[in-house]
């Protein structure tokens, strides 16, 4: 049954996204297309399609009253507006339906787990927020709130664990069974990821803590993905509050890659690696879908928490997914690039070899701001190379890469950000005697920098107005390159 808050909803949608004009939208990283968007929710194969919800207010650019808005794909690079698929109506989530995700059943519906939010008023007047793992079960438009919700409530929590931070259940299933991992904050204060089993999908049992943080990697953890991928257990979560370790981690909300394997007579984590997931200024809360040729396709909100908000003003919505990357672990790292269907929007192919570059050049038609373009540096002796891409004569976002150091440090200071919000961001590279690929997918609002074949990721956000859309190179000293850029269109 449809409830009020649900109809207002839809209704306000489909007043309000056809005004939307579709050259104002990135031409291929998912927006909500109206309002705010945060995680990316419920990402599945149900019915041979791809179906993704977000976290979402439809009435404003700001985060309010969690819905859960709903679109799909057959190739990740054209998404299906579906209606809004959950509003925040129920007792036990009024105040907020928050992460989760989704999966198909034996029967053909399709299960939505996610955390509801309900907000008590204490006898000393104070206010308490409760987070407990709910259900919805529907045909891929309509969703119906299971009569027993929650499923997993604070009542299965191992000893100290909080019924205030408990949320953003992931689904999937192995063997005969049904499992769920849900974060947590522990009795030290710091978060934790717990693995809860069912047989059925709707009756649950907590399990085990697969892995916890013991202040080590920040406090609460948030939206755990666990999976197996060559090889590996692999464990994707996103903690607040970490504090950054040299190049690796950064302050304040952050991700975090742990892969090992699972134990299962502890039902723990056995780490043997961890890294970050993405080295931009701009990743949070990444999930994953297994396609049906078996590969693991990630897609996160483009966007970390610190930097919410400043957008040029006149923008409909506000959030945006980056695009879907395939992950592999190769040599116990993890390693992520755009999925294939990317290269189906290729056109107009531009290609340079053995060019030289020292002073700045820019290169016969290599250009543009919807573009997929790689740059392969020689190997060679020189101080630094340097891409300024969405250039103009005040505008440019700057890649350096400093082979000396090991480093790529990428500066979007003239990139259009209407505050001075932090705008570089420096990580680690192989040094490999001065050779390195870059791969950058640009997009209206965006830029994804893939190092290495995918070895490291970094994203960012960019409001560079559209017109520029230069791109020059540079080295302190003499760099040979071969670059590769195509025009993008969907
Ligand atoms: C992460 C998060 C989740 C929560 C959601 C609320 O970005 O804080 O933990 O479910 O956002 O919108």
């Amino acid at each position: 049954m449809t409830s009020e808050r649900l109809r207002a909803a839809r209704k306000y949608e489909s007043e309000k996204l056809p005004q939307v004009p579709s050259g104002i939208l990135p031409a291929y990283h998912l927006t909500g297309g109206i309002g705010w968007i945060n995680d990316p929710n419920g990402f599945s194969r149900y019915k041979n399609e791809y179906h993704l919800f977000f976290q979402y207010n439809p009435y404003d650019v700001h985060w309010d009253a969690m819905h859960w808005g709903h679109v799909k794909t057959t190739d990740f690079l054209h998404w299906e507006r579906l209606p809004c698929a959950l509003a925040p109506d129920r007792e036990f989530d009024k105040d907020g339906c928050f992460s989760g995700s989704a999966i198909e059943l034996p029967d053909g519906k399709h299960l939505i787990m996610y955390t509801g939010v309900r907000k008590e008023t204490l006898p000393d007047g104070t206010q308490a927020e409760y987070q407990a793992q709910c259900i919805a079960v529907g045909d891929g438009t309509e969703y119906e709130k299971f009569s027993q919700n929650p499923v997993i409530d604070a009542g299965m929590l191992p000893p100290g664990g909080s019924a205030h931070d408990f949320r953003d259940p992931k689904i999937f299933e192995k063997g005969e069974k049904y499992y769920a991992v849900a974060g947590n904050r522990c009795p030290d204060g710091s978060g934790a990821v717990l693995l809860f089993e069912s047989d059925d999908a709707l009756s649950w049992k907590f399990r085990s803590v697969l892995a916890s943080s013991g202040n080590r990697h920040g406090r609460m953890w948030e939206c755990p993905d666990f999976f197996t991928l060559d090889g590996k257990d692999v464990l994707l979560v996103s903690p607040q509050e970490m504090n950054a370790k040299g190049l690796e981690f950064i302050d304040g909300n952050t991700t975090l890659c742990l892969a090992g394997s699972f134990n299962p007579v502890t039902g723990s984590l056995e780490r043997e690696h961890e890294q970050a997931i993405d080295y931009g200024l701009d990743f949070y809360a990444p999930q994953t879908v297994l396609t049906a040729d078996g590969r693991r396709v990630m897609i996160a909100w483009m966007q970390y928490w610190d930097s919410v908000g400043y957008t040029p003003e006149g923008l409909p919505f506000f959030g945006q997914m980056t695009f879907p990357r395939e992950l592999k672990i190769h040599n116990g790292r993890l390693y992520q690039m755009p999925v294939s269907e990317l290269e189906s929007a290729r056109r107009e192919k531009t290609e340079h070899r053995n060019v030289t570059v020292s002073s700045e050049i820019s290169l016969p038609g290599i250009s543009g701001r919807i573009i997929d373009l790689t740059v392969n540096v020689l190997p060679g002796n020189y101080e630094y190379f340097r891409i300024t891409v969405a250039a103009d004569n005040t505008h440019g976002t700057v890649i350096t890469y400093n082979p000396g150091k090991g480093t790529v440090l990428v500066d979007r200071t003239l990139s259009g950000s209407p505050k001075d919000i932090l705008n570089t961001r420096e990580f680690c590279v192989s040094k490999k005697e001065g050779k390195i690929e870059m791969r950058i997918l640009l997009d209206r609002y965006s830029l994804e920098l893939f190092v290495n074949a995918g070895s490291q990721a970094a994203s960012f956000t960019i409001y560079t107005p559209l017109s520029a859309d230069g791109i020059s190179f540079s080295a302190g000293g003499t760099a040979v390159i071969n670059a590769v850029k195509y025009n993008l269109e969907f």
